[in-house]
């Protein structure tokens, strides 16, 4: 067994079938240039001690039970899922030692940007590395997915595929995942409203949705489904108009279940009405961010327009690099 071993994983941005694809419909998902690091180190006692530079929690287990150090009472939900990849990892090793991992990343939290997948994927990954469990890609995301679920109720999988795969996917639960050939740089803005939601809040409410109107809301799905069929052409030719008209779409679709709000509408029109081929919200709503794609010569006059409108903005491009070890 190593003494020590780091791995990163990206953050992403939907760009086309959030909420569509925890009901069976396809997403188009893009791994971006922020990524979480997670290092993993061996202890000479039984303790599993997790910090977190994300969530500002830290604490440890000890038989089953944990004791808080940083965060107050909220501690130990934040840092459960990373304690579920770790006893998951520990079985797989049936190693019986403690371990201390150490989480720092850029990626906002509770924004749409899956800063909780990246962790537990790179979580897994380390651990991997640590434990010598010799996990393939496939695993690793298992292992990352599982933990997901503790934090979302009924996550469809996308945020931990695309954080361990990278590049462009097309994700639909169950079905086997499926890499895009993108040359295309894809240059995004993305705006942060800021305002933390739920994203198991947010699943919730398009669920209900869906059993009080379901031949309403099975329709907009199914043109969620086409929209995202459509965009594939337009991705593998780097045809960004089309996939700037099917993104303001999508975003119509999304609005119609109701996962959009006020904050979010202000920056979707502002990077419009500055020159933005489209523009949507990205992740689960209620929040969080958008995502605008533009020419490149443009991409300062929409971060700009986000900002004037309320929102922070950054640009970000794609990234093809997956989970990787890190040392
Ligand atoms: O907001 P995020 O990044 O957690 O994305 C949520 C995406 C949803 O489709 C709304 C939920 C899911 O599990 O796919």
């Amino acid at each position: 067994m190593k003494a020590q071993a780091t791995a990163s994983a990206p953050a992403k941005v939907i760009l086309l079938g959030e909420h569509f694809v925890v009901h069976g419909g396809p997403a188009i998902v893009l791994a971006i240039d922020k990524r979480a690091t997670v290092k993993a180190k061996a202890r000479t006692d039984r303790k599993i001690r997790i910090r977190s530079n994300a969530v500002k929690a830290s604490g440890y287990y000890l038989n089953n039970r944990f004791y808080a150090e940083e965060g107050g009472e909220d501690a130990m939900e934040k840092l459960e899922p990373i304690y579920a990849v770790v006893k998951d990892l520990l079985a797989l090793s049936s190693k019986r030692v403690g371990v201390s991992i150490d989480i720092s990343s850029s990626i906002p939290v509770a924004a749409g940007l899956g800063s909780s997948a990246a962790v537990a994927v790179a979580s897994a990954a380390a651990l991997d590395q640590l434990l010598e469990t010799g996990l393939t890609k496939d695993e690793i995301f298992r292992a990352a997915f599982d933990a997901e679920k503790i934090v979302h109720g009924n996550p469809s999988g996308v945020d931990p595929a695309i954080s361990t795969y990278g590049g462009v996917i097309m994700y639909r639960r169950g079905e086997k995942i499926k890499k895009l050939d993108v040359d295309a740089d894809l240059p995004l803005v993305i705006g942060d409203t800021k305002i933390e939601r739920s994203t198991g809040q947010m699943v919730a409410h398009v669920g209900d949705l869906k059993r009080r109107y379901p031949s309403v809301v099975d329709n907009i799905m199914r043109a969620g489904g086409e929209i995202a069929a459509t965009s594939v052409e337009a991705l593998k030719s780097g045809d960004l108009e089309t996939l700037g008209e099917v993104m303001n779409m999508n975003h119509a679709l999304l609005y119609a279940v109701g996962v959009s709000n006020e904050p979010l509408e202000r920056l979707v029109y502002a990077a419009r009405e500055a020159g933005a081929l489209g523009a949507k919200l990205t992740g689960a709503g209620g929040g969080g961010c958008m995502i605008a794609l533009a020419a490149k010569e443009k991409l300062e006059d929409v971060a700009e327009a986000i900002e004037e409108a309320g929102g922070e903005a950054f640009i970000t491009r794609k990234t093809m690099d997956g989970v990787r070890i890190e040392g």
